[in-house]
């Protein structure tokens, strides 16, 4: 692909270390954005390619069952893991396409998501606004599919480079094969059900913005902040700014309240378990699906159950949106693991819908 020529930047990765930098006995403590306690018997971090591949022909690790680490923000540690920690620090952004129906930039997995966007619209390149201030790093994007106020990472990938860890050899996948869900892809899935989770390393992601630019305002809050304004053609920039505020508004920020965002998915019920539901409940928050069933806002279930400022330990539930669980200081991944079982138990006692964890429990 061309990297060169006007309005087309360069590739800014630091040359990689000679040696793999292994750290013995770490604290994960701020390497995960809930912040709770954790040591790991190794901890690599990777800048490149070569790293992985280094760390595949390590006497100590190359074997050695591994977790990949991003920016730890969609991760409960409730015990120390006994995998080899591999924290991906490849950086790098450029844009490597400019074609009619896009833009095509490419970004290091360890790249700060948020500043992505950011540049991206300050590049002249819109399209992300709507994922704006999501935690974590670009290489967990697709991890997990991260989506807010109408849009998925999916809707503007293009494809990764991953590394197998077995092999070491370099991937190119699309997104048929990353096999996109509702905060769900292959990486996230176990090999036994045919994922890469802990089989592959991504180290770099490319994400297509399409041309013309054209906003996304179906979200609810969105809608609204175009009453409140009277801005009935927000530019990007301006969206850019909403999803921040709106964020900011209900949503702890990871860098002062430990957190993993969303602590549970929304539940996908049928239509008539739903319509059974707003016969006792007519309050429910849910959407129609395009398939006829019906999501139901989790936050809302949460709520009614009573769980808003409500605690174990130090874990507790965050006063302006129950879906979120936050660490008030010193909290344990087992706190947060009672304290998501019982709101588990409390929902599925007075709905019957049992509530999935979001983020991966380590
Ligand atoms: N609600 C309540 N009480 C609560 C929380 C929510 O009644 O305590 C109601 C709200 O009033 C609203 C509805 O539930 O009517 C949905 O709430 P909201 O719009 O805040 O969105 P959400 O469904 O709770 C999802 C994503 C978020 C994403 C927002 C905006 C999931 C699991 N979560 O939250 O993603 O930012 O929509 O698009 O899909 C994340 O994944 O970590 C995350 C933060």
């Amino acid at each position: 692909m061309d990297t060169t020529g006007s309005g087309l930047g360069r590739a800014s990765a630091p040359a990689p270390a000679p040696t793999l930098a292994i750290e013995r006995d770490a604290s994960l403590g701020e390497l995960n954005s809930f912040r709770l306690p954790a040591t790991a018997r190794l901890l690599v971090r990777v800048r490149s390619e070569a790293d992985v591949r280094r760390l595949l022909a390590d006497p100590e690790c190359g074997r050695a069952s591994k977790l990949v680490l991003g920016g730890g923000s969609n991760l409960v540690f409730s015990r120390d893991p006994r995998a080899v920690v591999l924290r991906v620090e490849v950086k790098g952004r450029r844009l490597v396409a400019e074609r009619p129906d896009a833009w095509v930039v490419e970004v290091g997995a360890g790249e700060t998501w948020h500043e992505i966007v950011a540049w991206t619209l300050d590049q002249g390149w819109p399209g992300l606004e709507n994922l704006a201030l999501i935690p974590g790093t670009a290489g967990a994007a697709p991890v997990q599919n991260i989506g807010a106020y109408g849009l998925e990472l999916k809707d503007r990938f293009e494809s990764l480079d991953a590394v197998d860890l077995v092999t070491g050899r370099t991937v190119t996948l699309d997104a048929r094969a990353c096999a996109f869900g509702y905060r769900d892809s292959v990486f996230k899935r176990a090999a036994l059900d045919g994922g890469l989770a802990g089989k592959s390393l991504i180290t770099r992601v490319r994400l297509r913005l399409p041309r013309p630019w054209q906003p996304v305002l179906g979200y609810l809050d969105l809608e609204r902040k175009m009453a409140e304004t009277g801005e009935a053609a927000p530019d990007a920039r301006t969206i850019f700014d909403w999803v921040c505020a709106i964020r900011r508004a209900k949503l702890p920020d990871p860098a002062r309240i430990g957190n993993a965002g969303s602590f549970f998915k929304n539940p996908v019920v049928s239509a008539e378990q739903c319509r059974d539901i707003i016969g006792r409940d007519p309050e429910i928050v849910h959407y129609p699906m395009p398939d006829g069933r019906m999501k139901l806002a989790a936050g809302w279930l949460i709520d009614a159950c009573g769980w808003k400022g409500k605690s174990v330990g130090r874990a507790a539930v965050y006063e302006r949106q129950a879906l979120v669980l936050v660490n008030r200081g010193g909290a344990t991944g087992a706190e947060v693991v009672t304290l998501a079982r019982a709101i588990q138990e409390s929902v599925y006692g007075r709905f019957g819908i049992r509530l999935e964890p979001e983020p991966v429990i380590v």
